[in-house]
């Protein structure tokens, strides 16, 4: 793969491709997203690069289509999955620099203020604007271990936001033990961070890995760190814009609503609140979006999970020839196709692919000849192979997405939709005949 150094050379790489438009016009922050919601049927990444009122431009759908993941690792579509999950297994790790371009701005409390910077509303009744596309940098505070998450973040302020970590969140967990330690988190928000580290961060690894080392491997190469200013912590030298801050222990205040990726309404509720005292930024930043439940954040959450679930299938000798966890614009159902081989292996399959994401809420296993990117053919295999009797298998009191006052994720559903085992006399698929089988017959 050709080292790709950061989010520009991403985009210079992609507008070669043809996967880039760039806007020029001047356009309103207050018509972005619906311009935003526009552009991604296209699937192609964008620039908005004169937006009144602001001095920064914007860019979204790093993670359009899955054509892009594999022009960067220059392999057909089909592989990504493969090369990606060998490569999530490995470990690059990052290397220090002095200079970094990220560094090129340095504001001090008082000098800066982030609502100047072109983040968006989301949805129609969101609260407010929100960062979405910051890459969350954190320390154990007992081991130092990194991580690296997403949060959505609302503007509150010059140098405050509100910061929603889920209890399972790593970072949640870093936040208890800063607690019991009596400090606050000190945090590092990166916009405009390399892709591979985006794809890293959304990995969700266990806990002791640091997902910096994972983008490395994701790369190919070392992910060049700086220290930060203000915290003890070390940021991607060449990302746009760095936001230096702490989570204060206890201190809560009312978020949202915001819309979530499933696109519904997250009510107000009490979340944590971030001061800044530092920002940092290359002369002329570029800043990211990412739009809550678009085919970008479903892309990012769901590569890693199908990287995940598509190797633990393999080791155990299911022959996986398919994966596709977007397949309902969301990242909690999946469809994989297979070559099955052995009488009542679905079921084992179907487990692994629960054991192995846990937020895997359903999943659907047909046979080869059936295209998991098309539900309607998925719809079909259901209707003309599937044997609801045997081939369902229902998991109550599992655990699933977190938030589910209903409980509509403790369960899981699984559905066996290939053909009897060894019976494809009965159930191969009619084609359309090519000449030759038309020509002689009467
Ligand atoms: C755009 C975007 C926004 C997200 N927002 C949140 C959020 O507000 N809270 C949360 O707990 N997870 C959020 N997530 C999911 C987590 O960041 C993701 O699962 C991550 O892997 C968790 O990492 P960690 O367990 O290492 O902390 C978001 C993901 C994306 C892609």
């Amino acid at each position: 793969m050709k080292m790709i150094k950061d989010v520009r050379e991403y985009l210079d790489h992609l507008n070669k491709q043809g996967y880039l438009d760039v806007v020029e016009d001047r356009v309103k922050l207050s018509h972005i997203p619906q311009l935003l919601a526009e552009q991604e049927k296209t699937g192609n990444a964008v620039i908005f690069k004169n937006i009144e009122g602001y001095d920064y431009p914007i860019f979204n759908n790093l993670f359009g289509k899955r054509a892009f993941l594999a022009s960067v690792f220059e392999c057909p579509i089909e592989n990504v999955v493969d090369i990606f999950g060998e490569r999530m297994e490995q470990r690059i790790k990052p290397v220090m620099v002095d200079n970094a371009p990220v560094h090129e701005v340095v504001l001090n409390k008082g000098d800066f203020d982030i609502r100047k910077f072109p983040f968006i509303v989301h949805s129609a009744h969101d609260v407010g604007r929100y960062i979405t596309g910051g890459m969350v940098i954190a320390k154990d505070p007992e081991t130092g271990v990194r991580n690296c998450s997403f949060n959505r973040m609302q503007l509150k302020g010059p140098d405050k936001t509100g910061l929603r970590m889920s209890p399972t969140q790593d970072l949640e967990s870093y936040y208890r033990k800063a607690v019991a330690m009596k400090k606050p988190l000190e945090i590092a928000v990166v916009i405009g961070s390399h892709p591979m580290c985006l794809l890293a961060a959304a990995c969700g690894p266990a806990r002791d890995v640091d997902e910096l080392e994972i983008a490395g491997a994701l790369c190919g190469e070392p992910i060049p760190l700086v220290k930060c200013k203000t915290i003890d912590m070390e940021v991607p030298a060449y990302a746009e814009v760095v936001i230096e801050g702490k989570i204060m222990p206890g201190e809560m205040e009312d978020e949202g609503p915001f819309g979530d990726f499933q696109e519904y309404y997250i009510e107000t509720m009490k979340n944590h609140i971030v001061h800044f005292q530092c920002l940092t930024m290359r002369k002329n930043p570029m800043i990211q979006v990412i739009r809550a439940g678009s085919t970008d954040d479903i892309t990012l959450l769901g590569s890693p999970r199908e990287a995940q679930i598509k190797k633990c299938l393999t080791a155990n000798n299911v022959d996986v020839r398919a994966i596709n966890i977007m397949v309902c614009k969301n990242y909690l159902t999946c469809a994989i196709a297979i070559h099955k081989q052995y009488e009542f292996e679905v079921k084992n399959a179907l487990m692994m692919a629960f054991g192995s994401f846990k937020f895997l809420k359903n999943c659907i296993i047909v046979d080869e000849d059936v295209n998991v990117f098309d539900p309607a053919d998925l719809f079909w295999a259901m209707a003309t192979r599937m044997r609801p009797a045997e081939g369902l298998l229902v998991v109550p009191n599992a655990m699933g997405f977190g938030r589910d006052k209903y409980g509509i994720h403790t369960t899981k559903l699984g559905i066996d939709a290939t053909a009897p085992f060894n019976e494809w006399q009965e159930f191969t698929r009619v084609t359309v005949p090519a000449p030759e089988d038309c020509e002689g017959k009467e």
